[in-house]
């Protein structure tokens, strides 16, 4: 089977390439209104590469938001069945001044591909819909499929949920299967068993009623925007531990063995620093870059704004203060429980000068994949097929809300399957995707269903 995976993925990767630069040339940004006809466009084109490819019982189902495109193919019902989940929506290009080429113009540079969504995730799901059409064409698909894949992933899967309560006996499978996170490196595949959850925030702060002069009341008014990031800047204290009474308190405790294994994880500083182009990493003392964007929470602002930011100098005391604040989560930390802690906190520090106004925005919650499935030993043996190396078990520091949900609600467990590396520049400018990772993925995945179809008949 190896050598007929690899023939065909050589044979086609031309045309695999140029049909995912289709799919990249259409900016299906879910956060903007402006593209929602591109967003459906990119739907569409999804899914008749689907149909092409041979699922069947196609269809575009609409949410409240963006549709979600479902298509399976059941070979046999005895046998398992995997589904697979993925996004076709993106992240804003902006600011589109930083990109070396258009983002949506994708563009080979020194074997990667330089477009918006190239990695995350639109290039990470066209492996599947060509896999499977590699398992079709090579008679070599031995487990059912069933595919989702959504189009709001990018800000937050709000309609989501419905869908999969909605549809869960459609959706019903042995393991989903995601291609939407990283791997160490090229030579060092790895596979995430766990993703930290967010909550995520907006807060507005109040003094005066208006806009006034800085110098006529200057030193006498609250100015909010002072305030607020004083407020932001406290949440930190000297460790860059979170001070928010009660944050830490559900904070699942990693064992010094689970520990000593991320220790192992290969990862160079020097490296990461120069990539970068930052001095020195910072972050929770007592923790290495590893553990603390895997393992341990955060607190960031994402956007602080307010006052006069237009061009030349305008002497103004302004009268409101804004800043969107993310806190990633680690098990067993809850979005909602987290978002109220820190609205209670952030208000009850203001001072009296201030009114403060605290508005969540979507969340998820973080996971951890099972390590001794027969999921996971599948991913592990199709890895190391493939790239000749065992993967290792690592945490994403991402999120991806659906697979908590998924657990929810189907009570069905993930594989994170991810050939995406941290260096692709996700949600950046000049995002990127190996062409390297891309056929891998390609011929890496009829590995997977192989292994699974075969340790489910022992
Ligand atoms: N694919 C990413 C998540 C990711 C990337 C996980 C790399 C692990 C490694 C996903 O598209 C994403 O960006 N998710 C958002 C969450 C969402 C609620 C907006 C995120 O993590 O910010
Ligand atoms: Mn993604
Ligand atoms: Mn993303």
């Amino acid at each position: 089977m190896k050598e007929e995976v690899l023939s065909y993925v050589e044979n086609n990767k031309d045309r695999f390439l140029s049909e995912l630069f289709d799919l990249l040339r259409i900016p299906s940004v879910s956060a903007d209104p402006k593209f929602s006809g591109d967003v459906k466009q990119a739907a569409e084109y999804v899914a008749n590469k689907l149909k092409e490819a041979g699922a069947d019982h196609l269809e575009i189902c609409p949410t409240k938001g963006y549709p979600v495109i479902y298509g399976e193919k059941m070979v046999d019902p005895a046998l398992p069945t995997i589904l697979v989940y993925g996004h076709y929506d993106v992240q804003p290009a902006d600011p589109y001044n930083l990109w070396e080429t258009p983002p949506f113009e994708p563009t080979v540079r020194n074997g990667k591909i330089y477009s918006r969504g190239a990695c995350d995730d639109k290039g990470q799901v066209y492996m599947h819909i060509k896999a499977f059409e590699l398992m079709m064409k090579t008679n070599t698909l031995h487990c059912n499929v069933k595919f989702m894949i959504e189009g709001e992933e990018e800000v937050g899967s709000q309609n989501l949920g419905l869908f999969v309560h909605e549809n869960r006996d459609r959706l019903h499978a042995d393991v989903i299967l995601i291609s939407d996170t990283s791997m160490i490196a090229n030579d060092c595949p790895s596979i995430d068993v766990g993703l930290r959850g967010l909550a995520y925030v907006e807060v507005e702060v109040t003094g005066p009623n208006r806009d006034l002069h800085s110098g006529v009341y200057g030193g006498a008014v609250a100015n909010p925007i002072n305030i607020l990031c004083k407020m932001i800047s406290d949440c930190h204290d000297e460790n860059n531990h979170i001070t928010i009474p009660g944050f830490y308190d559900a904070v699942m405790a990693v064992s010094d063995t689970d520990r000593a294994e991320l220790a192992k994880i290969p990862f160079d500083e020097t490296e990461y620093k120069k990539d970068l182009h930052i001095a020195e990493t910072r972050g929770e003392k007592g923790y290495s870059t590893i553990e603390r964007t895997g393992i341990r929470p955060t607190l960031d602002v994402n956007g602080i704004w307010g006052g006069y930011t237009g061009e030349g100098a305008k002497t103004v005391l302004p009268s409101k203060a804004f800043a969107k604040i993310s806190m990633r989560l680690v098990p067993n930390q809850s979005s909602e429980k987290i978002s109220q802690i820190f609205s209670d906190y952030f208000k009850s520090v203001a001072p009296k000068s201030v009114t403060v106004e605290v508005r969540p925005h979507h969340g998820g919650e973080p996971v951890l994949t099972p390590t001794d499935s027969v999921a996971f030993k599948a991913a592990s043996m199709a890895f190391e097929t493939t790239f000749g190396k065992r993967p290792i078990p690592t945490r994403g520091g991402g999120s991806i809300p659906i697979v908590a949900l998924f657990e929810k609600e189907l009570g069905i467990k993930s594989v994170l399957m991810g050939f995406g590396l941290d260096s692709d520049a996700l949600h950046s400018p000049n995002e990127s995707y190996g062409i390297f990772n891309f056929l891998k993925g390609i011929e890496t995945i009829p590995h997977f269903f192989y292994h699974f179809a075969q340790l489910n008949k022992n």
